[in-house]
């Protein structure tokens, strides 16, 4: 099968065209077009910017992508389209002109869940079977799941307030780095001292397996306040110790999702990150550690399918097209749309919060 790719579900718009035909799934093209530069100066995603962008510049991104696979409309065999969770004008973008494509093309239309696509992509890099422990963690999303197969997901833990992306960006802030904040944490981190500020690690040794990082960005506000102005040492070492503190937070979470994964899947084998944040080195590093001391494989994709992209969306795109799981033209768009809808709603899952 061969499948285009849709995602604009925050500030991102990318197309790609992935398949499956022997010798085995492969990304022909993906092409992301990011809007950093019109977000970056407010410190965070800006709907309406990422909406009106979007519009701007997505019939030439799939273009591109067609052009670069050396495929036509004709050749494929669906067209998929993040439908949710995230930012509705940038859904409604993406959702619509894949309809309209598919519609013209006369090939089925598929709705993917954003989350699902970060789900299922270490299958399409790495042939991971089910099931798998999965840690998620993005700028709107913090969740250990169980996943068992496509459309059939557990959700073990969420976040109680921020995101670990959104702790990554809300300190960046604070200690004076640019946006997004999680790269420009683990850029100047690479020069600090993790052991100098020794913060917060939130939930760290209790049962269960929620999130918290609210915490530690007080306690980051708190420093800085002291501290008047920082200089480059300074900023290095407290960025190293957010680190630190954020991968030590995740790590012991998902010790405790693991112990809970092997007595209910003693077949599976697998732990797998996935989201923007997992492609944090230190994070990789730190959950390598743990997957090799309980027995388990680590699998994180490549950092570039680890933040937001298309192929991811049409690989899930493809995983349900093979099962037969499409969707019709009257699919909505949907700002919140959790991977398992037995999660309790701790916060407003799904929808980043606006900057300022
Ligand atoms: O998955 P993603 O690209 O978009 C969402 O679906 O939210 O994740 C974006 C988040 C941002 O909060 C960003 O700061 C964080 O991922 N991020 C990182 C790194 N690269 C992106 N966090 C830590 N280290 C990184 N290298
Ligand atoms: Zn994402």
């Amino acid at each position: 099968m061969i499948v285009l790719g849709i995602e604009t579900s925050c500030d991102e718009t990318a197309a790609a065209i992935v398949t499956d035909v022997p010798p085995g799934p492969r990304i022909r093209s993906s092409l992301i077009q990011t809007q950093l530069a019109e977000h970056a100066p407010f410190g965070g995603v800006v709907p309406e910017i990422a909406a009106r962008a979007h519009l701007d510049h997505l019939d030439t991104v799939i273009i591109g992508a067609l052009a670069e696979a050396d495929v036509t409309l004709a050749e494929i065999d669906g067209v998929a389209a993040a439908a949710g969770p995230g930012l509705i004008g940038g859904l409604i973008v993406g959702t619509t002109t894949a309809k309209g494509i598919a519609w013209a093309a006369g090939k089925p239309f598929i709705a993917v869940n954003h989350l699902e696509a970060h789900a299922l992509t270490a299958r399409l890099t790495d042939d991971v079977c089910f099931p798998y422990l999965l840690l998620l963690v993005s700028g709107g999303h913090c969740q250990l799941l169980s996943c068992t197969g496509v459309g059939s997901y557990v959700c073990l833990g969420t976040t109680l307030d921020d995101a670990a992306g959104e702790a990554f960006d809300k300190t960046a802030k604070l200690i004076g780095l640019s946006y997004p904040g999680g790269p420009a944490i683990e850029r100047a981190a690479c020069e600090g001292d993790a052991r100098r500020f020794p913060l917060p690690r939130p939930l760290k040794g209790k049962p269960g397996c929620d999130f918290s990082f609210s915490g530690l960005k007080t306690a980051v506000r708190h420093l800085v306040v002291e501290r008047g102005c920082l200089d480059p040492r300074d900023r290095a070492d407290l960025a190293a110790s957010v680190q630190l503190a954020i991968c030590d937070a995740l790590a012991d979470r998902t010790a405790n999702a693991i112990a809970w994964f092997r007595r209910r899947h003693p077949t599976g084998t697998t732990l797998v990150a996935a989201g923007g944040v997992a492609a944090n080195q230190r994070l990789r590093r730190c959950l390598a550690a743990l997957a090799e001391t309980s027995g388990l494989r680590f699998v994180a994709p490549p950092p570039v399918l680890c933040t937001d992209n298309a192929a991811m969306i049409a690989w899930a795109g493809l995983e349900r097209l093979r099962l037969g799981l499409v969707d019709g033209l009257d699919a909505p768009p949907r700002p919140r749309w959790p991977l398992d809808p037995a999660t309790p709603q701790r916060r407003a899952a799904g929808v980043r919060r606006q900057p300022g």
